[in-house]
C-alpha cells in the first residue's frame, strides 16, 4: 500500500478516505440497512490553499490547519472530507444512501451545496447540508434515525475543543456508528499550562472534552508522599502530560462510551510537534464487527503515524 504523503492534513484526509473505501467494500452486500455518511465539520469541499494564502496571508491557513509551517508541501488543492466521502462511494458498486454534512459557517455551507451541484448532480438528492452547530446538529440526527436499520460512517474533523463529551457518548449509543474523531492533542496539552492554575473557563471547556473532571488530577500530581507549598501556601504541583500519557487517557476514556477504539495515529507539524490524535471508535456491538473495523483502521494508522 502506498504510504502516507504529503501535509498531515493531507494525511489524515488519505486516511479517512481510504478507511471509507474498504467500509464501502465490507458493507457491499449488506443491502438490509441505509448507509449513511456524516460529516460534522464539513468544510466547503475544496480548500485553495495558495490563491488563500496570497488573498488573506498567513493568519487564514493557520486558522485553517492550526498550522502554517506544513503550506510549503501542500498542494494547490486540497480535495476536502465531504468530496472525498462523494467520490469513494460514486466508484463503489455500493454507494452511501444519504451524506449528512454539517458546518457552522454558512459560505461554506454554500460553497459545498455548490460543488456538490456541479460535480454530483446524479447524488444531489441523497446529499442534505446543515448550517449549525455539529454538537445539536448530530444529537437531533442521532435521535431521528432507525439504528435497527442505519449503518453510518462518521467524521468529527474540528479545528479544536468543538466535540463535547455528550457528543461522543450520544454516537456510542447509537450501536451503529463507526466514528473517526480527530481528537485535538495539541490544544488540549497547550491549555494545561505547568502551574495547574488554569482559567476556570479553560478547566470547565477540558471537562467537557473529555467527559470527566478527573483529567486534572491524572496530569496534575503532588509531589510524591509529602506536599509542597509554594510562598503563598498554595500546593506545588507537578504536571506530567506527556503525549503518549494523554493519548492513553484518551483512549481510555473513549473506551468507556465505545466497546471497540482503534490505535491512535498521531499528527505532527513539520517541526514534529503532536496536534491532533486520529482514533476511529466502534459503536457496533458484534465482535466480528469490531475486529474487521479496527484491522482495517490500525493498518492505516500504522503508516500515519510513520
Ligand atoms: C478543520 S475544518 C474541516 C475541514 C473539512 N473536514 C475538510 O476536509 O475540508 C473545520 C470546520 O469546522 C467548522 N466548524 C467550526 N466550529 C464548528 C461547530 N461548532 N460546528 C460545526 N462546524 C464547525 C468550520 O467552519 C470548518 O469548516
Amino acid at each position: 500500500m502506498r504510504k502516507f504523503g504529503g501535509s498531515w492534513s493531507e494525511s489524515k484526509l488519505d486516511c479517512i478516505e481510504r478507511y471509507t473505501e474498504s467500509y464501502l467494500h465490507v458493507m457491499q452486500n449488506q443491502s438490509w440497512c441505509t448507509l449513511d455518511y456524516v460529516d460534522a465539520f464539513a468544510g466547503r469541499g475544496k480548500q485553495a490553499l495558495k490563491s488563500l494564502d496570497a488573498a488573506c496571508g498567513v493568519a487564514a491557513v493557520e486558522s485553517f490547519f492550526g498550522d502554517e509551517s506544513e503550506r510549503a508541501d501542500t498542494q494547490e488543492f486540497l480535495v476536502g472530507s465531504a468530496i472525498r466521502a462523494l467520490r469513494a462511494s460514486t466508484a463503489s458498486s455500493r454507494g452511501f444512501d444519504r451524506f449528512v454534512f454539517i458546518d457552522a459557517d454558512k459560505g461554506s455551507c454554500q460553497e459545498l451545496e455548490a460543488v456538490v451541484a456541479s460535480d454530483f448532480p446524479s447524488i444531489l438528492g441523497a446529499v442534505s447540508v446543515h448550517c449549525e452547530d455539529a454538537n445539536a446538529a448530530l444529537e437531533q440526527y442521532v435521535s431521528t434515525v432507525d439504528w435497527r436499520s442505519t449503518r453510518a460512517l462518521v467524521f468529527l474533523d474540528p479545528y479544536g475543543l468543538e466535540v463535547g463529551w455528550d457528543l461522543i457518548q450520544r454516537l456510542a449509543g447509537s450501536g451503529a456508528c463507526d466514528v473517526w474523531y480527530l481528537f485535538p492533542l495539541g490544544g488540549v496539552i497547550r491549555m494545561m499550562m505547568n502551574d495547574g492554575q488554569l482559567p476556570e473557563a479553560w478547566r470547565t471547556r477540558l471537562d467537557t472534552v473529555f467527559g470527566t473532571p478527573s483529567w486534572y488530577e491524572e496530569f496534575y500530581r503532588s509531589s510524591g508522599q509529602q506536599s509542597l507549598f509554594d510562598d503563598s501556601g498554595q500546593e506545588v504541583l507537578f504536571k506530567d502530560a506527556s503525549t503518549p500519557h494523554v493519548v492513553d487517557f484518551v483512549r481510555d476514556r473513549l473506551k468507556t462510551a465505545f466497546p471497540a477504539v482503534s490505535d491512535a495515529g498521531i499528527l505532527r507539524n513539520s517541526k514534529g510537534a503532536p496536534l491532533f490524535a486520529l482514533l476511529l471508535c466502534v459503536s457496533n456491538p458484534s465482535a466480528k464487527a469490531q475486529s474487521v473495523a479496527l484491522g482495517i483502521a490500525n493498518h492505516l494508522l500504522k503508516d500515519l503515524s510513520k
